[in-house]
């Protein structure tokens, strides 16, 4: 049996500065409380070990009653209405949005003032999406397939900017589709990060030259689900996992080469820990 492990499997910069941050912020002697809005990062390893640090997550501003403590906010980036409300209570701010994520709120920006219609291809409920939305001023139509992306208005001049994690292959789709309907100008940004677009790339090789993959990562992470839906299409016998504790000998019935690929949030210890599990069940 081999196993190939792609280079771009685990964290990407955005997620390992991040972490850093969290667990800089965590570690120091504070006389205050720490909050993160949200999960840090889409992976509950790395969140449970910064809980166990003190860090406490919340899901709104008004959790914090006496407008006290660190608020960390995570590498999704937030709207300006999130930013503005952590001033205004005298917050001090750790700010982890990732620069990725920060130019495709600036774009959001920019095309509205231009006055094009923007549109965003992504998921609707991903945190990215909706923080991006509102730094358009609410004058961003999301789409995330094609059939969104029937309804816009091709009259008028389309700014086009994308989620940092999209899959490149369905926003070249919508992107096509949204050309040969235009009869207005259309601007497009492709701003998938290219970290993003490397592990797909390799994840498509790996599972091309596979038999077996294994795809690790947070369900909640939207990069790993793309991982696994590219694993899918060209080896059958792709397996989405957490942790090591999920690897059965069943998924390796079949397999002589096994590809391993991680997404951007899962820390390098769980890709070991699958790694060895793997090995340890080949050997029986
Ligand atoms: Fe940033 Fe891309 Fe990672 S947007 S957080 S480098 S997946």
């Amino acid at each position: 049996m081999k196993i190939k492990t792609a280079k771009s499997a685990g964290f990407c910069f955005g997620v390992k500065n991040a972490v850093d941050q969290a667990i800089k912020v965590t570690s120091k002697k504070n006389t205050h409380p720490v909050f993160c809005l949200g999960e840090i990062v889409h992976n509950s390893h790395v969140v449970n070990l910064l809980k166990r640090s003190g860090l406490s997550i919340i899901t709104n501003l008004d959790q914090i009653k006496d407008n006290n403590g660190t608020i960390i906010l995570s590498a999704h980036g937030v709207p300006p209405r999130i930013l503005n409300k952590a001033k205004q209570k005298n917050l001090e701010i750790v700010n982890t949005t990732c620069p990725m994520v920060k130019k495709v709120q600036n774009l959001a920006v920019s095309l509205n003032e231009k006055n094009y219609k923007v549109v965003l291809i992504g998921d609707k409920s991903h945190p990215e999406v909706k923080g991006v939305v509102e730094w358009g001023n609410n004058n961003v139509t999301v789409v995330s397939n094609i059939s969104d992306a029937e309804t816009l208005p091709f009259n008028q001049p389309i700014g086009i900017i994308s989620q940092t994690t999209f899959s490149t292959e369905l926003f070249k789709q919508i992107i096509n589709f949204i050309k040969q309907k235009a009869q207005a100008e259309v601007n497009i940004h492709n701003t998938i990060c290219n970290a993003t677009e490397q592990r797909q790339k390799e994840t498509e090789e790996l599972s091309k030259t596979t038999d077996t993959m294994f795809i690790i990562g947070g369900k909640n992470s939207a990069n790993t689900k793309r991982l696994y839906e590219i694993g899918l299409k060209y080896c059958k016998a792709s397996f989405w996992v957490t942790n090591e504790k999920e690897v059965t000998q069943e998924m390796l019935k079949e397999a002589k080469i096994i590809g391993i690929t991680a997404g951007a949030s899962t820390p390098s210890v769980i890709i070991k820990a699958v790694t060895n599990k793997i090995m340890e069940l080949s050997n029986e």
